[in-house]
């Protein structure tokens, strides 16, 4: 047992409780995951207050759960991993205080991890990561491409000026009555329809790599509400098929002006709107086409929302790197790269 590295991670940015056991940076030995889903679906998004309740209610079954599924005890473990932001400052102070609490406890280095590195690092579960690389960050926070010339050196080339993808999916969920979070649904229904309505693709030709989206989504709201006022029907599934081509052109063209730009090894798409099947086959097709050079990391299905394995697997590679806290760590709700 000897050379068996056992991170401790915790995950608790948004509405996951999530605890893990990774064993050398990339095998779960477990990765409990306490959605809230149900509680929040009912406000339509996050409700800050509800998410940290239920974050202090959780945790310690998770914590034990986790240990126990990965059948190890706290003097097995070589650190512990925690994401102290970017996310709601109430939810990520909930797993910064249990992974202080653990660290001083039994006397673990604590490592802080930033939730968006712990997305790319989800990839790490289906592959080695070789460098330079190149990471697509698309969730419901964040819309983001990241260039990464060597290992744990993140730059963000481009990202979001006002929503993040997911958070759009989310929106215009909504003014089709579809629960809280919506992406799932909406990427379903974009498979069965077809792009009628053309809506604007923001920035697309835009000589940088950042992102808009509010335009799509006000643009989408106004078409819904002035066929309500005309009382016409207008087909849901093209106007999800409509909506999700707006948004899979321009997260596709600014990945390949990326690629074009800085020529990398590996492709990382990572977040939860990376569960996207449409954005998916798009990316795959791209850089069979054009870029075939370029390997494509896709963060497992199961591992592209919210999970503290994503942040284990992170926290092995920072700990490598000697990052390092103490007792004084704070949650950094607006923490970028
Ligand atoms: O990464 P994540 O779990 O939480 C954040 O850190 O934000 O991402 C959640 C977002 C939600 O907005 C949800 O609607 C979206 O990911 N999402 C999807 C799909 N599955 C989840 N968006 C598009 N297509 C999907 N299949
Ligand atoms: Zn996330």
């Amino acid at each position: 047992m000897e050379n068996r590295k056992l991170i401790l991670s915790f995950e608790t940015s948004c509405d996951e409780t999530s605890i893990a056991v990774i064993e050398n940076g990339d095998t779960i030995l477990s990765n409990i995951v306490a959605t809230q889903i149900d509680s929040h679906q009912r406000f339509g998004g996050v409700v800050p207050e509800v998410a940290s309740r239920h974050h202090i209610e959780q945790i310690t079954h998770c914590l034990n759960e986790a240990l126990e599924t990965a059948k190890v005890d706290y003097n097995d473990l070589s650190a512990v991993a925690v994401t102290y932001g970017p996310g709601l400052v109430g939810s990520l102070l909930i797993g910064v205080t249990a992974a202080k609490a653990v660290a001083f406890a039994h006397d673990l280095p604590l490592v802080p991890i930033n939730h968006m590195a712990g997305h790319i690092y989800a990839a790490r579960f289906v592959d080695q990561f070789k460098y330079p690389q190149m990471a697509l960050l698309v969730s419901g926070g964040h819309t983001e491409i990241v260039y990464i010339e060597s290992e744990y050196d993140f730059k963000v080339l481009g990202e979001t000026r006002d929503d993040a993808a997911g958070e759009a999916y989310d929106k215009i969920g909504r003014v089709l009555g579809v629960n809280y979070p919506a992406g799932k649904t909406i990427d379903e229904w974009a498979h069965e329809g077809h792009d009628t309505f053309n809506f604007p693709r923001a920035m697309e030709k835009d000589d940088n790599y950042d992102f808009s989206f509010s335009g799509l989504k006000s643009s989408f709201i106004n078409t819904v509400h002035n066929a309500e006022q005309r009382e016409e029907k207008l087909d849901t599934k093209d106007l999800a098929a409509s909506f999700q081509q707006s948004v899979i052109d321009v997260l596709a063209s600014k990945t390949e002006r990326a690629l074009a730009d800085y020529p990398v090894k590996q492709l990382v798409l990572a977040g939860g709107v990376a569960a996207n099947q449409g954005l998916r086959d798009r990316i795959e097709k791209d850089l069979n086409q054009k870029f075939s050079n370029v390997q494509l990391l896709m963060a497992p299905l199961k591992l592209c929302g919210d999970n503290a394995a994503m942040i284990g697997a992170a926290g092995q590679v920072a700990f490598d790197h000697k990052k390092r806290t103490d007792m004084s760590l704070n949650a950094v709700p607006g923490l970028s790269f």
